[in-house]
């Protein structure tokens, strides 16, 4: 496993963000000791790590970047980053079984609130329902976040939700795109999934001691790197905007945005979301099937309770439910 988050990623993540911000002018190893305070040995290590991370940093006469690639290591998820507290403590791998067990690992020995787990690639990733999660190398998104949040376990519903409405707002700045919430917990865009959300918790009887958010996007994927079964029913970011997105850029997004929300929702409950939530949902006024469990309701999706459950209005009256597997009814 990475050594928690080390004095280096934070290092390596300066310099790069110094080089970066020269603005495609050369830049020196003395203005690199000023602006960030480092020593010149350190400075050459960080230069020296973050181009066999694969990143080609030019160094005749002065220090520039041409092209940042489309990487999601350390010092990269660091660089340029505004949340706070989400992604501060970054643990970044190639390769990796499932990011939600890494990240599980992590919450049982006390990592704090907010550390992201981000993998190139998995091959174990999970899925809902225990379903795979295809996460091939260079294409998507895969991430964990340890989260500890003070609310009751009702409002867990509420929690992946939020993380949808803040993944739909990040991808609406893309383009002109309309991504919804496909309650309780994807992100479509035109009907097509492009994101899904596993949430795992760790509770005591009404105190959730961690809850695991893990987050899968499709972003630069093409037709041909879904699986045959989910090809029509999957959608990229890139295959959308008609251009590949960079996903460390799109990450640092998603966690500026989804702090926020976040905090919003541990102390105002989903009602902060007001319309957002119901403008963005996919169910909403559609009739529907939820499966959960053994349990199967089949009827029209008219709101959201207070916890995030969905209301559903079937023959028998009207019937709430927390969590399922939905399918959409003509
Ligand atoms: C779904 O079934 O729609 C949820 C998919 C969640 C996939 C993500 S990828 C990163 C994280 N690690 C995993 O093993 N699964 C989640």
């Amino acid at each position: 496993m990475n050594q928690p988050p080390v004095r280096s990623d934070m290092e390596e993540s300066l310099v790069l963000n110094a080089i970066l911000d020269s603005s495609g002018k050369k830049i020196f190893l003395k203005d690199l000791q000023s602006i960030t305070g480092l020593e010149r040995g350190i400075i050459k290590r960080c230069i020296e790590n973050l181009r066999e991370s694969g990143i080609d940093i030019d160094g005749r006469g002065g220090f520039s970047i041409d092209n940042l690639p489309d990487i999601v290591n350390t010092p990269v998820v660091l660089c340029g980053l505004k949340s706070r507290i989400l992604g501060r403590n970054v643990f970044s791998y190639k390769r990796i079984g499932s990011t939600n067990e890494t990240a599980q690992r992590l919450a049982e020995s006390g990592a704090p609130e907010g550390t992201l787990v981000v993998a190139d690639r998995q091959t174990r990733g999970r899925g809902r329902l225990g379903r795979k999660w295809h996460s091939p190398p260079g294409l998507g998104l895969y991430f964990s976040l340890v989260l500890r949040p003070i609310i009751s376990l009702d409002l867990l519903p509420g929690l992946s939700l939020v993380a949808a409405l803040s993944l739909c707002r990040v991808i609406e700045r893309l383009d002109n795109l309309h991504p919804q919430i496909k309650w309780p917990n994807d992100c479509l865009i035109d009907s097509q999934k492009a994101a899904g959300i596993l949430t795992e918790i760790s509770a005591e009887l009404d105190r959730i001691d961690y809850a695991v958010m893990g987050i899968g996007i499709n972003v630069n994927h093409q037709k041909k790197d879904f699986p045959l079964n989910l090809r029509s029913r999957s959608t990229s970011l890139a295959l959308k905007t008609g251009v590949r997105q960079n996903r460390a850029g799109f990450l640092r997004e998603f966690l500026f945005e989804f702090e926020k929300d976040y905090h919003n929702f541990v102390r105002y409950g989903i009602r902060f979301m007001g319309r957002a939530l119901v403008e963005r949902s996919s169910v909403l006024n559609r009739r529907i099937t939820v499966r959960f469990g053994r349990k199967k309701f089949t009827g029209t999706a008219i709101g959201f309770d207070q916890n995030g459950a969905l209301r559903l209005k079937t023959k028998d009256g009207v019937t709430t439910v927390s969590a399922g597997e939905v399918t959409l009814r003509r």
